[in-house]
C-alpha cells in the first residue's frame, strides 16, 4: 500500500476527490458528476493546493470531453468554455492556468472528434503521473538543505494531498522518513481554514513523521524556544523575479526568518512559475467570505456587521527568500537572473 492517501482519483472518465473540508474527522470521497460540482469543489477547497487544483481541473476537462456531443467545432467551443469556467474559480494559483493552457492547445489543434477526449486524457494522466515524480525530486533537493535533528516550521498544507504524492514543502520530510533521517516538523495551524491543523498534521502523523501543532500567533516564540532551524513553505505563484504568493501568513514567516537569521525556503514545481508576471505586484490575491473569519467551527466569534478583510494569500518579496527549491534543483537568492538560469529555458 502506498504511504500516500490519493486526494484525486481518475478512472474510466470519472473523477473522484477526497473531500479535504472533512478532514481530519472523516476520509470521505466524492464522485464529481458535473462541472457545477467540480467548480464548487475548487471554490469550497474540497480539492485544494495549487498542483492538486490543476491536476483536478485537467481531469474535469477530460470528463467533460467524454460527455460533450456535437460537431467538432461545437465540441471545441464547449470545451474551451469549460476550461475558462474552471480557470475562473480561484485567481491566485497559476498551476491551473498552466495545465489548462496545455490542454486548450490540444483542443484547438484537434482534427477529429473521435481523438479529442483520448488525447486530452493521455495528457492529463501524464501530467498527474509526472507530478508525483516532480514532487519527489523537490523533496530530494530540499532534503540536501537539512541536517539530522533539524526542526523545521511550515504553514498551510503543501503536502501529498495538495499534489499527486509527496507534496512540495512536505516532500523532504517523507524522504527523510524513508531514509531514517530524524527531522521534526512544526505546523502552524493556518487560520482561518486550518489547513495546517487539519491537513498537515493529519497526513504527517499518519506517515509516522514527527509533527507538532502550534497556532499562528505562537510562531516567533516557537522559533526562539524550540530553536527552529529553517522554515519551508509551498507556493501558489512565483513571478519572474522570485516574488512568491502563498497562503496568508507566509510573508510574516519570512520576516521572522530574517529576524532570527534562519533560512526561509519555498518549495514548488516549475508549473508554479508565472514568467509572464514580472513581480508580485501583478498577482491577484483571492479574497474570501467574511464568515470564514467571523465564525469558528460553526460558532459565531465576532459581532454581526464587523468589517472583515480576508485575503487567502500574501506575497513574500524575493529578497526574503533564501532559496526556491524546484524539481530541477535549488535556486539560491532568487532573482530575475537566477530564475532565468534554471527555469527560463524550460517548458512550464
Ligand atoms: O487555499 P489553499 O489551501 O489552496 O492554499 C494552498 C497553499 O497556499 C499551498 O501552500 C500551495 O498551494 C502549495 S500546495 C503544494
Amino acid at each position: 500500500m502506498s504511504q500516500f492517501v490519493q486526494s484525486i482519483i481518475y478512472e474510466n472518465g470519472t473523477v473522484t476527490i477526497l473531500d479535504q473540508t472533512r478532514l481530519p474527522e472523516e476520509e470521505r470521497y466524492e464522485v464529481i458528476h458535473d462541472l457545477a460540482q467540480a467548480i464548487e469543489a475548487i471554490k469550497q477547497l474540497r480539492v485544494r493546493g495549487a498542483p492538486a487544483i490543476s491536476l483536478f481541473g485537467g481531469f474535469v476537462l477530460v470528463q467533460e470531453a467524454f460527455r460533450t456531443t456535437g460537431s467538432l467545432d461545437e465540441v471545441k467551443q464547449e470545451l474551451l468554455t469549460v476550461s475558462a469556467q474552471l480557470l475562473a474559480t480561484r485567481p491566485t494559483a497559476v498551476n491551473l492556468r498552466n495545465v489548462l493552457d496545455e490542454l486548450n492547445q490540444l483542443i484547438v489543434s484537434a482534427t477529429t472528434l473521435a481523438e479529442l477526449p483520448k488525447r486530452l486524457e493521455q495528457k492529463a494522466v501524464a501530467l498527474y503521473e509526472a507530478d508525483a515524480k516532480t514532487s519527489r525530486q523537490i523533496g530530494v533537493h530540499a532534503l540536501e538543505l537539512f541536517q539530522a535533528d533539524d526542526r523545521v516550521l511550515t504553514i498551510c498544507n503543501a503536502g501529498s494531498i495538495a499534489t499527486a504524492a509527496y507534496g512540495t514543502a512536505l516532500a523532504p520530510f517523507y524522504l527523510a522518513k524513508e531514509q531514517g533521517i530524524p527531522l521534526s516538523v512544526y505546523a502552524s495551524e493556518t487560520r482561518p481554514l486550518l489547513q495546517g491543523a487539519r491537513l498537515t498534521t493529519w497526513e504527517l502523523q499518519r506517515a509516522g513523521i514527527d509533527v507538532t501543532l502550534i497556532t499562528d500567533n505562537m510562531v516567533a516564540h516557537t522559533i526562539k524556544e524550540k530553536q527552529i532551524t529553517a522554515i519551508i513553505v509551498g507556493a501558489d505563484r512565483i513571478t519572474r523575479n522570485g516574488d512568491t504568493a502563498n497562503k496568508i501568513g507566509t510573508f510574516q514567516l519570512a520576516l521572522l526568518a530574517r529576524a532570527f537569521g534562519i533560512p526561509f525556503y519555498v518549495a514548488a514545481p516549475l508549473s508554479t512559475f508565472d514568467l509572464t508576471s514580472l513581480s508580485g505586484d501583478e498577482i491577484e490575491i483571492e479574497e474570501r467570505a467574511a464568515t470564514e473569519v467571523t465564525q469558528f467551527a460553526g460558532q459565531v466569534t465576532a459581532p454581526a456587521g464587523v468589517p472583515v478583510f480576508n485575503p487567502a494569500f500574501d506575497v513574500t518579496p524575493h529578497e526574503l527568500i533564501t532559496a526556491i527549491i524546484t524539481e530541477l534543483g535549488v535556486i539560491e537568492r532568487p532573482s530575475v537572473e537566477t530564475i532565468e538560469q534554471t527555469v527560463g529555458q524550460q517548458t512550464i
